[in-house]
């Protein structure tokens, strides 16, 4: 009787995940809030290596530059309009100057696509080689949340 219900149990939050995760796909202020979330994540391990406050290591350092590659090309695409509504950090002036937004994003991409192709295969080889790397991108993140999203 009680593995009956025990596996009950499991079946139920299980079928809560997947409910979770259909509805955040049909949100797309909590899918770029997550994909930032990522980014932030990525920050947090590359600024902490920075810092020496993690030691550095190659692989390391090439997984915080995809991260943050792989947002550039994804959150534009969570800014349908009416998105500007509810709780969320993004300005009235990304659909205003959806221009201007979509060039910040870019710069976002050409940096991490730089340091993709400055690091190879391995990841940035030492924690100088990371930091040149990384200083064009971190670059990006106040030149656009200057303008484009609200202050904490
Ligand atoms: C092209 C513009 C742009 C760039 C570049 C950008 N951000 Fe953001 N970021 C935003 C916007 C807009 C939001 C608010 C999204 C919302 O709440 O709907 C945000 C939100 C965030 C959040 C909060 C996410 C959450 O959980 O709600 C973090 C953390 C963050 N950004 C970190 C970074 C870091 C670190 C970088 C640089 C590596 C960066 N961002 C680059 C526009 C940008």
């Amino acid at each position: 009787m009680r593995i009956v219900r025990k596996t009950a149990t499991v079946c139920l939050l299980a079928g809560l995940g997947l409910a979770g995760t259909a509805q955040a796909a049909d949100d797309p202020i909590a899918t770029r809030q997550a994909i930032m979330a990522s980014v932030g994540a990525a920050a947090g391990l590359g600024g902490g290596m920075m810092k020496g406050e993690i030691d550095y290591n190659p692989v390391a350092g090439k997984a915080v530059i995809a991260t943050m590659q792989a947002a550039s090309f994804t959150f534009g695409d969570f800014f349908p309009a009416g998105s500007d509504q509810g709780d969320t950090g993004a300005l009235a002036s990304i659909w205003e100057n959806a221009d201007g937004f979509a060039a910040e994003l870019a710069k976002l991409s050409d940096a991490t696509g730089k340091a993709t192709a400055a690091s190879g295969k391995d990841g940035p080889a030492d924690l100088d080689a990371f930091k040149a790397a990384m200083g064009p991108i971190f670059g990006t993140c106040k030149s656009c949340h200057e303008t484009y999203r609200k202050k904490n």
